[in-house]
């Protein structure tokens, strides 16, 4: 079969998904599957892309771009997905009659984020009737929107913390200001402040002192107008995978973040710049990694995913779980938990990937 593999995107975790997209060409059954990359430019534009994975990762703490990979270097205003002829890729120049690109069976959009994990690129794929890996509209949105993801969560009895919402017109508006200030005291410091709809601990402070907390809500504001300020949780921060096989979804061995040392919290640099490490299988009990995986999968069905999904949750000193967040589109990249879990669990990195193809052609 032919393969698009979609990714970069505008959202702040761009270079991520570029990261994310490496791992998959390496990876990938070359034998099994034609690949086409297919980059998107942090202003939108769509590209063919050199398939050369080693340009892809992040080295030396450097970001990847597509825009340093994009085969024509000057403006790829392209539509990939022609949503007229269902299936067919085409690309053009700027100005351009479109070359079409061939038949794509399947699309791997490999997005991270607002624009591509989020359900706008999943309903651009349905528009143009073109298969495609991982969850649908509905749940891409859901999953991304952490205000609805604990609204849907806590609806079917699953357990989520204390949070509270900070609306756009509620900041814009100076008077409203203190009764959210008092809003979020009430959770108890510290908390964390992040944009709703957002990836890769982007826009996220942890917030001890409440003179801080204006900044703090303004940074994430830089993010997305919607904030979600979330009560701080002691407990061990751990990730589990889940995975459709052919009679449904099965969740992996899980994995504990192990933050790098002079670190806070779990945040962009210390994922994928410094020290941090997860830790796969992660050290629970026989009791409390059955839980766990149980409760990964509840997740996934409550949220009516599909493909695959990454759950985070904490582990509370009482011994009970709270869900974290759900990632419809897990990091796939060298130090991301998702594939690594998997290995651990069973499934080598190329099976996963078939798999994952598998179930978005079945
Ligand atoms: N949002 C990033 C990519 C992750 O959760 O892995
Ligand atoms: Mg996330």
């Amino acid at each position: 079969p032919r393969v698009a593999i979609v990714f970069g995107g505008r959202s702040s975790e761009h270079a991520i998904s570029v990261s994310t997209a490496g791992s998959v060409l390496r990876a990938i059954d070359r034998t099994a599957y034609e690949v086409l990359p297919i980059g998107i430019t942090t202003d939108g534009r769509w590209a063919l892309t050199a398939d050369e994975p080693s340009r892809m990762a992040i080295t030396d703490g450097r970001l990847p771009s597509v825009d340093d990979i994009a085969e024509s270097a000057d403006g790829q205003v392209n539509l990939p997905v022609n949503p007229v002829a269902r299936g067919e890729v085409v690309y053009t120049e700027p100005g351009a009659v479109p070359k079409a690109l061939g038949e794509v069976d399947v699309v791997l959009p490999l997005l991270h984020g607002p624009w591509g994990e989020d359900g706008t690129v999943q309903g651009l794929l349905e528009l143009s009737g073109v298969p495609y890996v991982g969850s649908g509209v509905l749940s891409s949105a859901v999953g991304m929107d952490k205000e609805y993801t604990k609204r849907v969560l806590s609806s079917f009895g699953l357990p989520v913390g204390p949070y509270t919402v900070v609306r756009p017109r509620e900041w814009a508006d100076e008077a409203r200001r203190p009764e959210v200030r008092a809003r979020i005291a009430e959770l108890g410091f510290p908390v964390f402040v992040k944009p709703s709809r957002a990836g890769s601990s982007m826009g996220i402070t942890k917030v001890s002192d409440p003179a801080l907390l204006d900044a703090a809500i303004e940074e994430a504001r830089r993010h997305d107008p919607k904030l979600i300020v979330e009560a701080g949780l002691v407990g061990r921060e751990l990730e589990c995978g889940v995975l459709e096989f052919e009679d449904g979804p099965r969740a992996s061995l899980p994995a504990e973040v192990l933050v790098g040392e002079g670190y806070d919290f779990y945040d962009f640099e210390a994922k994928y710049i410094d020290s941090s490490d997860v830790q796969i299988p992660a050290a629970l009990t026989a009791d409390e990694t059955e839980r766990l995986r149980t409760l990964a999968v509840e997740v996934f069905e409550a949220l009516a995913c599909e493909g695959l999904a990454r759950v985070d949750v904490f582990l509370l000193a009482d011994g009970s779980f709270v869900v974290n967040e759900i990632n419809t589109m897990p990091g796939f990249t060298p130090i991301s938990a998702y594939p690594r879990m998997w290995e651990a669990t069973g499934v080598p990195y190329p099976e996963l990937i078939d798999r994952l193809i598998r179930a978005a052609l079945r």
